[in-house]
């Protein structure tokens, strides 16, 4: 039927956490229309004020949960969070085929400029402008070599702008289960209980992304403490670390009845955590042989692709198994690692002392046999990993309007570390995903239906 979307819009709840949302749906040129607005307001709108770029996402997260395609702009009557320009925008498309708003974001090169320094890692939407409107940067090379540009202060920066060519492109699926266990396999020769699980983009289902991110744990509560340090050690002993920073864990008890930090990136949590650059041998992404010959072509499909932005979604390619990939195959990824490991063996040493920019570019620019890849490291308590899971899995929407129902509804804050109930003033425990949802009396999502 036409118009079969019209009777879905009118049963869409109000808060995203309610509803299921899944990465591939039937409107995806009006969320890419209305992604484009939102990204031009959150480069273009002033720090701390991301209200536009929100009220576009939160329609876009609207559009989204529909399992029809909308024809016309009547199809959308009642579904919520669809504000007056957002209506307009997607009316437009409806009508005209494209919007007059997002070709001319398209075609502002100024604008354009600015997105591709903010695709630097240390880059936010202030750099860019001042990049670009201020100092009239167009390309990473003028960046490097601008003479008011050298941020030996903040090194981020200067790895972010040397190794961009490497971390623009994104980290595939099975390279970021690889990663995994490169970890996993540092962090049982210091304990053999160890867990080790990929969150953020890839547990929901996405082929690419733009790191990985790690969550750590152990099941006896207070053995995860020292780990990381240790763990970072071991890996940079073995030239596996390019940069990185180390945040101590700054929780307490008494952030559990606080609402923790809301930045445009999400929320700020206080676990300890390393956020860096590890390197990677490049044919980390070659496919192994033998024993795996049934899953060999999808996964050279896979490495083929990589780097792309969009993919067509793989079934054959476990999504929902999220960080086995079969022992057979393991093996063969451990192996793989290993011999390439030792024929490239980068040393710690050899990387420039100081965080000179021209020494990095140099050392980005060299003949070398690995690549940068942005990895999040956050080590969870046993006690916290039920939340730290569903907060670290995502998507960031999904976790803001979790947040606000649980404060909303049910007058309960939700942070990553726990479940505080303001009423009875005590917090609630949860061992597991289930439970949080059950809890806040919300239906069970799978990481697959929290793509908003
Ligand atoms: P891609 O990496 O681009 O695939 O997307 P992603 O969804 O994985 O995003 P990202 O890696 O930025 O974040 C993963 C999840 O961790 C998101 O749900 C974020 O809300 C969450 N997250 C990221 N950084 C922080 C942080 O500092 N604190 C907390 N609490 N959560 C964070
Ligand atoms: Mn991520
Ligand atoms: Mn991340």
């Amino acid at each position: 039927e036409l118009h079969a979307a019209k009777e879905e819009s009118k049963l869409v709840s109000k808060y995203e956490c309610q509803r299921s949302t899944p990465l591939h749906h039937q409107n995806e040129n009006l969320t890419d229309a209305l992604s484009a607005v939102e990204e031009e307001a959150e480069i273009l709108d002033r720090k701390e004020d991301y209200s536009r770029a929100l009220a576009f996402c939160k329609a876009a997260c609207s559009l989204k949960c529909l399992t029809k395609p909308v024809s016309s702009i009547q199809d959308i009557k009642g579904l919520p969070n669809i504000g007056d320009h957002s209506r307009d925008i997607i009316k437009e498309i409806l009508e005209n085929g494209f919007s007059r708003e997002v070709e001319r974001i398209k075609n502002d090169h100024s604008l354009q400029k600015k997105k591709m320094f903010m695709s630097i890692y240390g880059v936010g939407p202030s750099t860019a402008r001042k990049w670009v409107d201020v100092l009239q940067l167009a390309t990473i090379e003028d960046v490097i070599n601008c003479p008011s540009i050298n941020p030996r202060k903040e090194a981020r920066l200067a790895y972010g702008i040397a190794f961009h060519e490497d971390l623009k492109q994104q980290v595939g699926r099975t390279t970021a289960m690889r990663i995994r266990d490169i970890v996993h396999n540092e962090l049982k020769t210091l304990d053999g209980e160890v867990t080790v699980e990929v969150t953020g983009g890839f547990r929901r289902g996405k082929q690419f992304g733009h790191d990985v991110d790690l969550l750590i744990s152990h099941p006896v509560e207070g053995r995860e403490t020292g780990l990381l340090q240790k763990l970072i050690h071991r890996l940079n002993s073995k030239g596996l670390i390019l940069h990185g920073v180390m945040e101590e864990s700054t929780f307490s008890e008494e952030m559990l009845s606080k609402s923790s930090k809301l930045t445009p990136k999400g929320q700020l949590d206080h676990f300890e955590k390393w956020i860096g650059i590890m390197k990677f041998p490049k044919n980390l992404e070659t496919t192994p042989q033998d024993s795996v010959r049934d899953r060999k072509e999808t996964i050279k499909d896979e490495f083929k692709e990589e780097g792309k932005k969009r993919i067509k979604l793989d079934h054959s390619l476990t999504v929902t198994d999220h960080n086995h990939i079969g022992s057979g195959l393991q093996e063969q990824i451990n192996k793989s690692f290993q011999k390439s490991s030792t024929s490239y063996s980068p040393s710690p040493a050899s990387l420039p002392s100081s965080s000179d920019l021209s020494e990095l570019v140099k050392l980005a620019q060299s003949e070398r046999e690995w690549r940068a890849s942005r990895v999040d490291l956050i080590i969870a308590p046993a006690s916290q990993y039920a939340y730290a899971l569903v907060g670290w899995t995502g998507s960031k929407m999904f976790n803001r309007s979790l947040r606000l129902y649980a404060q909303r509804e049910l007058d309960m804050k939700l942070t990553s570390h726990g479940l505080f109930d303001m009423k009875q003033r005590k917090p609630i425990q949860a061992s597991s995903e289930q439970e949080v949802f059950e809890i806040l009396k919300l239906q069970y999502r799978n990481p697959e239906e929290r793509n908003c």
